[in-house]
């Protein structure tokens, strides 16, 4: 049921982000011409009544929720109640403005993250709400998985067509490189790099070219990774493809259904890089969950598969990386955050 692009006009929520972008390039490339964006300077959507305007005037038939407060480890542990708060508040004004205003089809983005820790490998939907969560990111997982149910609910008491799809690991072009709030992707890619080049480390010391790289924790968990890319395909298969009814509580997994161990992820990173030096591992610092992989039969039985190999995806960042994220001497400049003129 591909819908004809002309007919639906599309908000996409969070369009400057890793996924927003790629859902961007992704409507554009399935031929949607009505895509609506607004800038977070526009439009705070934790602010209800801003929201309720913007529904109001631009009345989308469709929305993609890919605006979130989103970080890592780090972030998740130092700030707690941003997470749940920012989240809470994003998922509500958004899902409630488009069901009053008669929005169609909506598509929120959960994560793998709303999985119980313990939870059977690889994680099928339906093992939702049957433990308890990680701990370094429950507050971001609860939000999560009330946005999910906020979908579920409408779905069941008003017969909306909402869809809720829980991506794995993403990586790519766009990304956040920002080591303080970066996931495991862009942060290796980061410090791979730096170390090649012989950028000072994190505390101002200098280092020479090829300089040891040291990383968090015991390189033991395993971990997914899915190109954004084929994320953005995912999402816009099931807005236009997947009725929410047609699959349990509304709820597909997105991953490519294979892992790896971080540190066979490193080495794989490391020799995309060209780094040289050694590899030291921090095994003070946590690791996280043991393992986080996605069962994806669910979406893989209705037509969406991913296309983009690791290395190959890996290569493609490391590119943008190079070309958008660096000075001449290979010293960090985040395009998230232009510098002030
Ligand atoms: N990255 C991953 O590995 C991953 C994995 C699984 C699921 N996901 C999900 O995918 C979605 C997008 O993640 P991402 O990695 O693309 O995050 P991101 O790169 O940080 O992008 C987040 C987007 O949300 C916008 N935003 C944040 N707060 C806002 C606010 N108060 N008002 C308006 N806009 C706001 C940001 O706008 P500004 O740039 O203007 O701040 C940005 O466009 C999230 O729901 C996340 O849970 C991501």
């Amino acid at each position: 049921m591909d819908q004809p692009p002309e007919a639906t006009r599309v908000y996409l929520a969070g369009h400057t982000g890793l996924v927003g972008s790629a859902v961007h390039r992704a409507l554009q490339r399935h031929g949607s011409s009505d895509i609506i964006t607004c800038d977070e300077c526009d439009l705070d959507l934790t602010d209800q009544q801003a929201t309720r305007h913007f529904f109001a005037r631009e009345r989308p038939d469709a929305v993609i929720i890919a605006a979130a407060k989103v970080g890592g480890i780090m972030a998740n542990w130092e700030q707690p109640y941003e997470f749940v708060a920012i989240n809470l508040a994003i998922e509500l004004n958004l899902i409630e403005c488009a069901f009053r205003s008669g929005v169609r089809r909506l598509v929120f983005l959960g994560s793998s993250c709303i999985y119980p820790r313990e939870a059977p490998q690889p994680l099928r939907e339906e093992y939702l709400l049957t433990g308890p969560l990680e701990e370094t990111n429950r507050p971001y997982a609860i939000a999560k998985i009330a946005g999910i149910e906020l979908c579920r609910s409408l779905n069941r008491e008003y017969g909306t067509d909402y869809l809720s799809l829980m991506p794995t690991n993403l990586y790519g072009p766009g990304d956040n490189f920002d080591l303080r709030t970066s996931h495991a992707m862009p942060a290796l890619i980061r410090r791979f790099h730096e170390a090649k080049v012989g950028v000072p480390d994190e505390d101002g010391r200098p280092r020479r070219p090829q300089a040891p790289v040291v990383l968090w924790g015991s390189g033991t968990p395993r971990r997914e990774f899915l190109h954004v890319d084929d994320v953005a395909e995912a999402i816009v298969f099931a807005l236009r493809q997947v009725p929410a009814a047609e699959v349990p509580d509304g709820m597909l997994n997105a991953g490519v259904g294979e892992d790896q161990t971080i540190a066979e992820l490193a080495v794989l990173v490391q020799r995309v890089v060209g780094h040289e030096g050694p590899i030291e591992w921090d095994a003070g610092k946590p690791d996280g969950t043991p393992q986080k992989l996605l069962d994806v039969s669910r979406i893989k039985g209705l037509g969406w598969a991913p296309a983009v190999g690791l290395e190959e995806g890996i290569r493609r960042t490391y590119r943008w990386y190079v070309e958008t994220c660096t000075a001449p001497d290979g010293t960090f400049r985040d395009p998230r955050r232009p510098a002030s003129v």
